[in-house]
């Protein structure tokens, strides 16, 4: 037999069997882990008992098998914090519908559950359930969660099932599980789901999106205008984004310098007034996000001619204020999108600001930025955003726009699944 590369040597993995059908490749998945080195520890929860039996797992793994909360209680010798935190990695496999809600909302009234709000290590669990089950909003809604909270995830594929039916939920293979884990060891902070917007064309399938991107120009006269740095790259990336995920896009666009993205509808606008009046023609939609760094203030009055240099004085604007188009479309009643985006650009205070910026405009999520001087976010390629809704502050890292476009669309997708939007 050729001989595997010792990629996992030393590594402590602390494996949670759940119950379901996929359980017997958790013991592949042993097997596949000790010969690249990793030592395992397995705990089996009394559903995964169904499917496998605690001495298989111990022979495989070399290690006793830990199964109750309370024979561990015993902290002489291994108690449940330090077999959860002895591990460098924790994974679960199969990580069942159940498992991941209990996880989801911090529950621990056994002891998978346990140590998985005990750990301090990262998490990386490979779902296996009914397509059914793993569509639905309240899964969705659990592994939104998890993922904020930071678990990776590997898989599930996409497939025929034990219960016959065809579709994404069951548990991916144990060489494909042994590769997430060589990708959580190495600091991947994101492993891509199947479900993700990048990989899946249905994710929002038959959904209307309608995004503005870009600045506006604000005339002075015909060649003199008010602008502003918007480069239009996060709007323009979270257009293609839902394009790839199945949505039909329209794309509202101030003038901006980089190309259109593929398969969305485009409308080119200068002005905040005309951004409106496009983005009403464009309504009704399902998502309505607001990427547009719209200008405040337009000039009151402007010219139709050039305004010319005089030797008398230097000509004065009046600003007067352009319509609020986020505020408009979040307090539309018969169109109002089930989901309503917008961005707030700051240099300070940035999530009071946001905060505040949500409830003033009405919107169900505010995606914060800092664009303060030195952050090179206002025409740049990257961006660090905080995600406000009224649930709280999600923080990710420094992504370049297109994952940051690539997340947001994921999680548009699964917050209009949750919603009960059909
Ligand atoms: N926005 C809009 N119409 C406007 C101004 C802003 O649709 N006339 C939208 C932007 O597209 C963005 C959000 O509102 O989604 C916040 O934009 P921002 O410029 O940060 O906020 P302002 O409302 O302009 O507030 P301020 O300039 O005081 O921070």
């Amino acid at each position: 037999m050729a001989q595997v590369e010792q990629s996992l040597r030393g590594r402590k993995i602390l494996l949670i069997v759940g119950g379901g059908i996929a359980a017997y490749k958790a013991l592949d998945l042993v097997r596949r882990l000790r010969e690249r080195g990793a030592q395992v520890r397995a705990v089996l929860t009394p559903a995964g008992r169904e499917f496998v039996t605690p001495l298989s797992l111990a022979s495989l793994s070399g290690q006793p098998v830990h199964e109750s909360l309370f024979s561990l209680t015993d902290e002489t010798e291994m108690g449940h914090i330090e077999l959860s935190r002895s591990a460098d990695l924790v994974v679960v496999a199969p990580a069942t519908a159940d498992l991941m809600a209990k996880a989801a909302n911090g529950l621990a009234n056994d002891l998978a559950s346990t140590l998985l709000l005990a750990t301090d290590k990262k998490v990386l669990m490979a779902p296996a359930m009914n397509v059914r089950m793993w569509l639905h909003p309240a899964t969705l809604r659990n592994v939104a969660q998890l993922r904020a909270d930071g678990v990776l995830f590997a898989g599930p594929a996409d497939g025929e099932m034990a219960c016959g039916e065809f579709g994404p939920g069951r548990m991916s293979e144990p060489l494909e599980i042994v590769a997430a884990v060589e990708q959580a060891l190495a600091g991947e902070t994101r492993i891509p789901l199947p479900g993700d917007a990048a990989t899946n064309s249905s994710l929002l399938k038959g959904r209307r999106v309608v995004i503005t991107s870009g600045p506006t120009h604000e005339p002075i006269d015909p060649v003199r205008y008010i602008a502003n740095r918007s480069s239009g790259r996060q709007g323009h990336a979270i257009a293609l984004a839902a394009a790839r995920a199945g949505a039909h896009v329209t794309l509202i666009s101030g003038p901006v310098s980089i190309p259109d993205p593929a398969g969305v509808e485009m409308r080119k606008v200068e002005t905040a007034r005309d951004m409106l009046a496009a983005v009403d023609a464009a309504l009704p939609a399902d998502i309505f996000i607001g990427a547009a760094a719209v200008a405040d203030w337009r000039v009151e009055g402007a010219a139709d001619r050039k305004i010319k240099k005089t030797a008398a004085a230097s000509p004065s604007l009046t600003l007067t204020e352009n319509p609020d188009i986020l505020a408009h479309v979040a307090a539309g009643t018969a169109n109002r999108p089930s989901l309503v985006v917008g961005f707030a650009a700051e240099t300070d205070h940035l999530l009071d600001h946001a905060r505040a910026k949500l409830a003033r405009k009405g919107c169900d999520l505010i995606v914060a930025n800092d664009v303060g001087t030195g952050t090179g976010v206002m025409g740049g390629t990257s961006n660090t955003v905080h995600l406000v809704s009224r649930d709280g502050v999600e923080s990710w890292p420094l992504l370049d726009k297109d994952e940051v476009a690539r997340r947001l669309v994921e999680r548009c997708a699964m917050l209009l699944a949750g919603s009960g939007s059909t």
